[in-house]
């Protein structure tokens, strides 16, 4: 016996409110006693010319997709695309970025190379490919924000979900006839069968609860709480006792204000006289350099002696007077332009009297006598002298045999 029923409704969203199914027939749906009858019917189903249909079971069914000829699922495919999205566009950002928009030099390496990408690359790749995938999922797939459908509610649905398994034939098949399909499900040895409803004629106009006020301030009221949750865990509560151990220290931090002193610097210089092990005192600090003249160089001229110069010297004066001594710094601009250390004051300076500089200051130029130590200056006097010697050279400073082409060593 065919068995109608029509369902009532009961509650499924707010501007629903239809106490009987109005709409279209949906489907023919059949209930099956036993996990055997339904796959057999459902292979029978999947051979029949029916092929808008579907299979319920309350568990999963071993071989039901087989049973039922599905085709693979396009989901694989889906995501592929969205990983692809990724890709493009980490490369196409990460290009933008460091190749364009904030180029910065790193070491002499190109602003933008694939090597380095990759992390961000596949980041984003995995990213866009699962994200994507799922709200591609709820609203292509599930049809979101549509939140019902016409099996909802339903005595078969109970059923399906609980104690029997079920196959629905729908009414969107283009072979789908009432009594034929009913005849058919029932020649499968199905135990009940009956008819399903649409709610109303036209559901696509029914308003879903999604975009409902209520709906919508309690999301917002979620993210509310949760910033203001977020936030004061982050500022207040991790700087409370016990939380603050590790940041509330007894320490000063670098560059910052300190009540303690009275000059109010929390940095601090050595007290005035101190001599630092290994070092001895400048006994010219501060006199007038017409005094350094007889200081002589201890340093011998090695190798080694110019390696240690060369490297304080960039390390410490570089930033000002450029890597050849030429003022033509990276600071450029944003200091006061050292004079060019290749002029003739320079030259004719005696080593003291630049060892005397470095201790000292020049006006704007600060004293260095913190930072380099005393064999570290001497050092630098070496080198600075092998930079002036370096850009002054002379024909006969070539060895003999390694003149320039095409011409006589003049001075011979
Ligand atoms: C913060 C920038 C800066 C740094 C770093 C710096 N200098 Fe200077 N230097 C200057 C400026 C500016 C002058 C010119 C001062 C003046 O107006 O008399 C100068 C002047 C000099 C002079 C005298 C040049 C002249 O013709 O009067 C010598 C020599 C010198 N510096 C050596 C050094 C050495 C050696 C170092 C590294 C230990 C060093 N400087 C580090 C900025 C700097």
């Amino acid at each position: 016996m065919l068995k109608k029923i029509k369902q009532k409704i009961v509650e499924v969203n707010v501007d629903l409110k239809i106490d009987e199914r109005s709409g279209e027939i949906y489907a023919v749906a059949a209930l099956f006693e036993t996990p055997d009858s339904i796959f057999h019917a459902a292979e029978k189903v999947g051979k029949s010319k029916y092929s808008k249909y579907d299979i319920h079971t309350p568990y999963p069914i071993h071989g039901m997709d087989d049973a039922m000829r599905l085709k693979p699922t396009k989901l694989g495919f889906v995501t592929f695309i969205f990983g692809l999205l990724g890709v493009i566009i980490a490369l196409l950002m990460i290009g933008y970025m460091s190749g364009i928009d904030y180029r910065n030099i790193i070491g002499g390496k190109p602003f933008f190379a694939l090597p380095p990408s990759m992390p961000v690359a596949f980041e984003l790749t995995v990213l866009f490919a699962a994200l994507l995938t799922i709200i591609f999922t709820l609203f292509v797939f599930n049809k979101l924000p549509k939140i019902f459908h016409p099996l909802m509610d339903t005595e078969y649905m109970k059923r399906v979900s609980t104690d029997r398994y079920g196959i629905v034939i729908e009414a969107e098949d283009k072979n789908f006839d009432k009594d034929k399909v009913t005849e058919f499900l029932k020649s499968l040895g199905s135990s009940e069968i009956s008819l399903i409803y649409k709610f109303t004629k036209d559901e696509d106009k029914i308003k879903t609860p999604i975009f409902d006020l209520k709906f919508i301030g309690l999301l917002a009221g979620v993210a509310v709480i949760t910033a203001i949750g977020t936030y004061i865990i982050l500022n207040k509560v991790i700087y409370t006792t016990p939380f603050d151990w590790m940041t509330d220290q007894f320490r000063v931090n670098a560059q910052t204000q300190s009540k303690f002193f009275e000059d109010g610097f929390g940095m601090r210089l050595p007290v005035e006289g101190t001599v630092s092990k290994g070092s001895s005192q400048y006994k010219f600090k501060g006199m007038p350099d017409s005094l350094v003249k007889n200081l002589s160089n201890p340093l011998p001229v090695t190798k080694e002696v110019f390696a240690r110069g060369k490297q304080k010297y960039e390390t410490f004066c570089s930033s000002c007077h450029g890597y050849y001594g030429k003022g033509d710094s990276r600071l450029k601009g944003q200091y006061p332009n050292p004079p060019t250390l290749h002029s003739e004051k320079i030259k004719n300076f005696k080593d003291g009297n630049i060892y005397h500089i470095i201790v000292n200051g020049q006006n704007v130029m600060p004293s260095y006598s913190k930072q380099i130590s005393p064999d570290d200056r001497w050092a630098i006097v070496h080198y600075i002298r092998a930079l002036l010697r370096s850009q002054n050279a002379l024909d006969n400073d070539f060895p003999p045999g390694n003149e320039r082409p095409g011409e006589e060593n003049k001075n011979k």
